[in-house]
Parts: C-alpha cells; structure tokens; sequence
C-alpha cells in the first residue's frame, strides 16, 4: 500500500470523482467504500451530487453521521464548493459521487477533480455509455480509467470481451470489483465491505493504490 505522502506531491486536497453516465454501474458503493478507504489516510469530505433515496447520504445516515467522514451540504456551483472545501485546509480528500444521466453535473464533477473512476459493467450497453464520462476527461484533460464492476467470477470470457473495446476508449484499472454479497449488505449497514470482507478489501486497497498512482503521475503504470 502506498502512504500519503506518496499521494500528496502538492499541498492540498486530492478531489476523486466517481463518475459514469450508465445508471447503476457502481458509483455510491465504490463511493462509500473508497471513502472509508481515505479515512485511514487522512480527512475525508463527501459530496453527495445525486443526494436522492439511494446514495453517499443515505450510507452516511445508516452509519451514524461520524464526524470523520464531512458531508457537504452546501450549494452553488460544484467548482466553488470543491474550491471552498480546498480552501478550508480541513480535508485531504474530497470523494465525489455523481447521479447517471445529468450530463451537465457528470461534467462539472469531472472538471473539479483530480481523478476520475469510471465503474463500467461488463456489457454492450454499459460499455457504449461509458464512453460519455471518458470523453469528458479526455476533453478537460483529467486523469481517468474505467474500473470493471459487478464482475461475475464464473464467467471470465465476459470480462475477457470487454478488455479489447474498452482498452480503445482509454486507460483499465487492473483492479476488478467482483459481484459479491458483501457490496451489497454493507450498504444496508453504513459500512464498507472492505471492512468485514477479505476479497473486497484486497479489491478496494489495489484500487486505492492505483487511484494514488493516477494522482501522482497523471496516469496508471504500465
Ligand atoms: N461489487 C458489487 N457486487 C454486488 N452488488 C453490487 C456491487 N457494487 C454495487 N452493487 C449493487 O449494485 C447496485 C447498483 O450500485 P450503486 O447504487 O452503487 O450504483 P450507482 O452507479 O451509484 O447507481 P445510480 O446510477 O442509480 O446512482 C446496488 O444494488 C448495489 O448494492
Ligand atoms: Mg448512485
């Protein structure tokens, strides 16, 4: 596991946006989980830009609001609230979850953060949204990969065909989020699965390794 400092080469707060314009590929529970993941590294604040029934603020509540994890309630332009965060000199890491389909947040997200994490499902149709999110990175120049979620270990030829097309849009992260029953009761419990479940925090701290990667060089190893 890499420390922080490797992490922080500016002074600052690090801005991880999760984003996707395909409705349930992952988003809030890789959210929630790297959320937990930064708190073991530094202070940690949350925007919540999809605050509706199933999200980052319900998770939050289901955990007891801990005074650990700031969730940011303010309004305005996203790229006034990240800056205001920054500014604070509170917060080490900003995780930003974001809703599916709202183009103009999708954007205004992207533009503000330092990394983006791209879930993507194994599929025709998640591989062909996937592309909207990618290209607003490439268009604001952010740091990005795609990240392959609810992947079904039974099935590795699934994963397999993915590789090829999505490798054409941009960057994969090695890691790979298994479908799996602890994602989805540690939801239910305001917890992380990395938190009791082994595999989910091998998957959760190679993925937080590789988002420390593409803060650091703007781009994953080879
Ligand atoms: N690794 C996983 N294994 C199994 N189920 C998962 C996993 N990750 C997420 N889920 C489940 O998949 C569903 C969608 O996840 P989630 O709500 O995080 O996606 P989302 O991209 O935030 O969706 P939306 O676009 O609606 O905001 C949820 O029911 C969640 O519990
Ligand atoms: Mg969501």
């Amino acid at each position: 596991m890499q420390p922080i400092d490797a992490i922080q080469v500016t002074k600052g707060m690090k801005t991880i946006c999760i984003a996707s314009a395909k409705g349930g590929s992952g988003k809030s529970t890789l959210a929630t989980a790297l959320a937990v993941r930064a708190g073991q590294e530094g202070r940690v604040a949350l925007l919540d830009l999809d605050p509706g029934t199933a999200s980052m603020t319900m998770w939050l509540q289901a955990r007891g609001r801990p005074d650990e994890l700031h969730l940011d309630t303010g309004d305005g332009l996203i790229s006034a609230r990240v800056k205001a965060l920054a500014a604070s000199g509170r917060f080490d890491f900003l995780l930003i979850d974001t809703p599916p389909m709202d183009v103009e947040l999708i954007q205004a997200a992207i533009e503000a953060a330092d990394a983006v994490i791209i879930p993507v499902r194994c599929g025709l149709f998640d591989l062909a949204a996937s592309v909207v999110a990618a290209e607003m990175c490439r268009e604001h120049k952010r740091p990005h990969a795609f990240l392959l979620s609810h992947v079904d270990g039974r099935h590795p030829i699934l994963v397999e065909q993915m590789i090829k097309p999505l490798s054409g849009m941009g960057p994969i992260f090695k890691t790979r989020v298994k479908y799996r029953k602890a994602w989805i009761t540690a939801l239910n419990l305001g917890r992380s699965a990395a938190e009791f479940d082994r595999e989910s925090r091998a998957e959760v701290n190679g993925l937080w390794d590789e988002v420390a990667t593409l803060l650091r060089k703007g781009r994953l190893d080879e």
